[in-house]
């Protein structure tokens, strides 16, 4: 046993994991495993809430994901890594909650509202769609987990999490839960190339898979202060989006000469942006060192998820025990054993 305290966090399996994905989420997961106990979980029944007609890659994405969580740093000699949808007792802990959760309270949590009215393409109004942070809410509650690390646009889904644990232990007058909290880490702000929020949608993210040329072509095209149109002109760092990649991955004495050099018009963008790329592929070097390992072991990295899952799952049934006593199912247990 360890008195460790326990930190879960899921992610989906939508695709390729970008450079933002890698600074905003997985540095800090990959951080937190030597101070608590981590269980990290590839989300694959919440991918299905938004791509329930468009299933073909969920098999190959899912090995991706595999594959640059242990490039990035996670370990399974120190984390549970694991997949959602081989820990049935999720779905089973969904189902209960549901019960117990007002359609009102889902309605009215902020992803919900935005996704069904800015998603154009694709239906959204679904059941399965409607109760996603319920789902959440069983994913952290099953592992009795303390914390978990999230952005900023998933405190919502703790509040809702924390209310549904709060109701639970009042209708059924038993504490079986732990009221989860959110923890945010100070996470470099990385935009897309174009300047706007990285994102796969769109297509300004730099993505981990890129190939080399991908990628320095990509970094070579990053926006760059608008009104220095000739290179003789003067430019301001803190208007150009390349210099907030250099303030992510280059060292702070070189940073200092970028902007003395950008301001006195003394060094172009284009040379400014190679140096950018040396220090980009320098941190990124041992991580795609790494991806290019794993992506040739696909059997070992399935291997590390089935074990993951295996162990989670041990966990998860006892839980769904103690919550099944409690609502009163307490013959479950005396006719399966
Ligand atoms: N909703 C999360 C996201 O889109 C993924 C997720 C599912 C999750 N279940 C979770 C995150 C449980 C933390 C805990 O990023």
């Amino acid at each position: 046993m360890t008195d460790k305290k326990r930190v879960l966090s899921g992610m989906q399996t939508t695709g390729k994991l970008h450079l933002g994905n890698l600074l905003g989420a997985l540095n800090n997961w990959v951080s937190m495993q030597d101070e608590f106990e981590c269980y990290y979980f590839a989300a694959d029944w919440h991918t299905l809430a938004t791509s329930y007609e468009d299933t073909n890659d969920l098999a190959d994405n899912l090995a991706d994901l595999g594959v640059n969580w242990l490039s990035a740093g996670l370990d399974p000699g120190k984390s549970v890594l694991f997949v959602q949808s081989l820990v049935p007792e999720h779905a089973v802990l969904h189902l209960l909650l549901s019960m117990l959760t007002p359609i009102s309270w889902l309605e009215r949590v902020p992803s919900y509202k935005e996704k069904l009215q800015q998603v154009v393409n694709k239906d959204l109004s679904m059941y399965g769609f409607l109760g996603y942070p319920v789902l959440q809410a069983a994913d952290i509650v099953i592992y009795k987990a303390h914390f978990v690390p999230v952005g900023i646009d998933q405190l919502p889904h703790l509040e809702l999490t924390r209310e549904i644990v709060r109701r639970f232990h009042d209708t059924y007058k038993r504490k079986v839960f732990i009221e989860p909290e959110g923890k945010m880490s100070e996470v470099p702000k990385l935009p897309g190339v174009d300047g706007r929020k990285m994102s796969k949608s769109y297509g300004n993210a730099i993505y981990l898979s890129d190939s080399s040329k991908e990628m320095k072509t990509k970094i070579l095209n990053i926006v760059t202060d608008p009104a220095r149109v000739r290179k003789t002109d003067p430019g301001d760092p803190e208007k150009c989006v390349a210099y907030s990649f250099h303030k992510v991955f280059s060292p702070d004495d070189e940073n200092e000469l970028t902007i003395k050099e950008c301001k006195s018009a003394g060094r172009g963008c284009v040379d400014c942006k190679k140096f950018l790329s040396v220090n980009i592929f320098k941190y990124l070097e041992p991580i795609l060192e790494k991806r290019a390992y794993w992506e040739q072991r696909p059997k070992e990295v399935y291997d590390i998820l089935k074990a993951g899952s295996e162990k989670a799952r041990k966990v998860a049934k006892q839980t769904l025990a103690e919550a099944e006593d409690a609502i009163g199912f307490s013959y479950s247990k005396k006719l399966l054993g």
